[in-house]
């Protein structure tokens, strides 16, 4: 089977590593892919925003099935088009992705399904956002309606935050458009927890819980970034919260947006907070977590291959996963300045040496091969993913996978799992 997967980053890279380890494969490309991909999959130079270009290179080399990693591309259509051409692919429509390209519209779709959410409202007008803002009082939370690289959200724990907030992101559109609409709700306290589930249009298969780490320093301190870390399995998750958030947040989801005519398909990503009164949905993303996605692709056993392709066919009633009891956790190693302006083409030495300590794989997030040596190019740069009996051991191993680096352009947190740790 021929597959080709879309993005360039350390998720995608987890991908292409899982499926190489396929029987079922046989051709494997990556668009564009980075230094890392090239281990396990052909590089294609076509950026994840050409879909046309994509689509045109799955029909030349008949592609059995696309897996999109990204949300850029799914918004932009990519699922439609390959639909429509025959072509099989894991991810869902542009009409579906709506659910992570606009926050009123995913709010919308939870209110008609009835999934425990914060409350919520949808402005457009500067001042009726502030007046609500005002008879709700803080903490409130004011986000933008459309996608703005995940710095659209503002956790106002007062008033002048809050109506701050309403005057940049509306006022002076700091987000351009994706201010034009404000979405503004209640505040959830609690611990979050990434939830995944892939979904066929009708019904969802769970997969597992993980724990990002969002900010960019020790202690969940600095500017919010992609992620800096991640771990799974998040004991906040237990079996029980886990069979609530898939029959109250996943499953009337899928069924609500297939009554709407738009079914969904492709990995649904519940952001999730774990309250005094239970789990409550935070939002939705339309596809695999970045650096999540490399801690359940370290932690499953099946073959990802045959489910993707049972996801995209409508086919994953009755599928089961086997995963390992291990912990995975993955160490995001960053260019310095990061998430502000970075440097570029610093060269990454010790690759060999950190792939070597037991238990670690590592995973290419921003690189590129340069004079036959790996440089960073992105900003998230490697994901230095370890496994483990305990989260003390996965973290042990993977922390000496970063020590035996040698990279100065680099930084990562030193204490990813601390929520998992201070369990005790
Ligand atoms: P989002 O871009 O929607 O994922 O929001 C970014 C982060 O803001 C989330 O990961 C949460 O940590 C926080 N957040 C978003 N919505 C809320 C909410 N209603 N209550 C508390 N925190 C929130
Ligand atoms: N790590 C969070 C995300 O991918 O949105």
């Amino acid at each position: 089977m021929k597959v080709l997967v879309v993005g360039s980053g350390g998720r995608e890279h987890a991908l292409c590593w899982k499926l190489r380890q396929s029987p079922l494969l046989t051709k494997l490309w990556c668009a564009p892919g980075n230094a890392g991909i090239a281990d396990s999959a052909e590089c294609v130079a076509i950026g994840p925003e050409k879909v046309d270009d994509l689509l045109a290179f799955a029909k030349t080399h008949a592609v059995d099935l696309v897996v999109v990693g990204p949300e850029a591309p799914l918004v932009l259509g990519l699922a439609d088009k390959c639909r429509e051409a025959g072509i099989k692919v894991f991810g869902p429509s542009a009409a579906a992705a709506e659910l992570e390209g606009s926050k009123g519209f995913m709010k919308d779709v939870a209110a008609k399904a009835g999934i425990p959410t914060a409350w919520y409202g949808r402005f457009t007008d500067m001042a009726k956002a502030k007046e609500f803002i005002r008879a709700k009082g803080a903490p409130i939370v004011v986000k933008t309606d459309g996608l703005a690289a995940g710095k659209g959200v503002v956790v106002a724990m007062n008033l002048d935050e809050a109506l701050a907030a309403v005057d940049s992101m509306m006022g002076d559109k700091v987000f351009g458009d994706a201010g034009n609409e404000l979405v503004i709700e209640e505040f959830l306290d609690g611990e979050e927890c990434s939830f995944f589930a892939l979904c066929d249009g009708k019904t969802a298969l769970p997969l597992v819980a993980a724990q990002d780490h969002k900010r960019v320093g020790d202690g969940d301190t600095g500017p919010n970034t992609g992620g800096m870390g991640a771990y799974s399995p998040a004991p906040v998750v237990t079996e029980a919260v886990q069979a609530e958030i898939m029959e109250r947040s996943i499953l009337p989801l899928v069924a609500t947006m297939a009554a709407m005519g738009k079914p969904y398909t492709g990995v649904l990503f519940a952001g999730i907070m774990v309250t005094g009164s239970g789990p409550k949905l935070l939002e939705y993303n339309v596809r695999f977590g970045d650096p999540e996605c490399q801690v359940l692709m370290a932690r499953l056993k099946s073959d990802l291959l045959p489910v993707l392709l049972a996801g995209a066919e409508g086919q994953l009633a009755g599928v089961s996963l086997d995963w390992s009891d291990d912990v995975a956790l993955v160490v995001v190693m960053a260019a310095r300045g990061y998430p502000g302006a970075y440097e570029k083409n610093t060269v990454i030495g010790g690759l060999d040496a950190a792939g070597q300590v037991e238990g670690v794989t590592v995973l290419h997030a921003g690189t590129a091969l340069k004079d036959g040596k790996v440089v960073a190019t992105g900003g998230r740069v490697l994901g230095i993913t370890a496994r483990g009996a305990s989260v003390a051991e996965a973290r042990e191993r993977a922390y000496k996978a970063v020590d035996a680096l040698d990279w100065k352009g680099g930084f990562c947190r030193r204490d990813i799992a601390w929520r998992a740790l201070a369990r005790g």
